[in-house]
């Protein structure tokens, strides 16, 4: 891959890049009126990995994601998919080239199944022109073709939905919610995921059961998926990521695995404040389990 300053690939054209990180942000500066959101931040997603964003309350994590989604143009710096320049690309776009996204509530539409939630998702990308049938008369979806009721069903699978296929989404609980929402990102069959806040609201168990599907999608896929989480239960973030990036006050102060950000001394400061008497904080990056 052709180097830059910034160790990030840079290919305009051509064939998709599949060597280096599959999303890379470099030099990421947002402005709101005079507070700098984000300030020269960058940040890589290696292939089939899952990688965390972390930081306290209004570290600028959200602003970040909308940087990558394509919802908000950054000031400067540059947004890569694949190597391949989408700073000024829309959401849509991005998602032509392998981008997709879950959202803090589940957005889902309460009339439909599970199972057409995923079905609708692959032929967004997959069959446009049934797709455009469906939303001129969406009473009557028109039943799956064979290979899309194949990768719906594995899919279905793969994220412990079989059982509620057939169940309209607006009857189920939060937990299962985000997996349909999960679900129907990896439809589309995505390079990388962007999961806001997934595990917000669910209880313990269903954290669990999420995290071990997460875990299980990024060795199941063949495709060989990224997710790029960010979260504030550290604890599951450094239990489930290979590589974390930490933001504070618009910077980035840390990036590594999880043994080097829970020994980091700044990461510690962000998250426990200067005072090393203050045992008191709750918020703080816990041991993982
Ligand atoms: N649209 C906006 N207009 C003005 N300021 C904003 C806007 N969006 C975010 N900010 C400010 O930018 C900073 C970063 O906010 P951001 O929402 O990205 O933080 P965050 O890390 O996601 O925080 P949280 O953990 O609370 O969700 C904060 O000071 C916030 O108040
Ligand atoms: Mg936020």
């Amino acid at each position: 891959m052709a180097g830059t300053d910034t160790g990030v690939g840079q290919m305009t054209s051509g064939a998709p890049d599949t060597a280096g990180p599959v999303m890379a942000a470099t030099g990421i500066t947002v402005r709101f009126g005079g507070l700098t959101a984000l300030s020269e931040v960058g940040l890589e997603v290696p292939t089939g990995t899952i990688v965390g964003l972390v930081g306290p309350n209004g570290a600028g994590k959200s602003t970040l994601f909308a940087v990558l989604s394509g919802l908000l143009r950054p000031a400067s710096g540059r947004v890569f998919l694949r190597g391949k320049d989408v700073t000024n690309a829309s959401p849509q776009l991005r998602a032509r080239e392998g981008l997709a996204r879950t959202f803090q509530q589940p957005e889902l539409f309460m009339g439909l199944t599970v199972r057409e939630h995923v079905v609708l998702a692959h032929r967004v990308r997959f069959a446009r022109q049934r797709l455009w049938r469906d939303m001129m008369d969406p009473r009557s979806l028109l039943p799956p073709a064979r290979a899309e009721n194949e990768r719906v069903d594995q899919l279905l699978e793969l994220l412990d939905l079989t059982h509620v296929a057939r169940a309209s989404v607006g009857a189920l609980p939060l937990g299962t919610s985000r997996l349909v929402e999960i679900a129907r990102a990896l439809a589309t069959r995505p390079d990388v995921v962007l999961l806001d806040e997934p595990l917000s609201g669910l209880d313990m168990r269903e954290s669990e059961n999420l995290a071990s599907v997460f875990r299980r999608v990024v060795e199941n896929d063949e495709h060989r998926v990224s997710l790029l989480m960010v979260e504030h239960d550290v604890a599951t973030v450094l239990s489930l990521s290979s590589k974390i990036f930490v933001l504070d006050f618009g910077e980035l102060i840390a990036s590594g695995t999880p043994a080097e950000i829970r020994s980091n001394a700044a990461v510690r400061s962000a998250y426990l404040g200067d005072d090393d008497d203050n045992n008191t904080t709750p918020a703080g990056p816990k041991e993982a389990p």
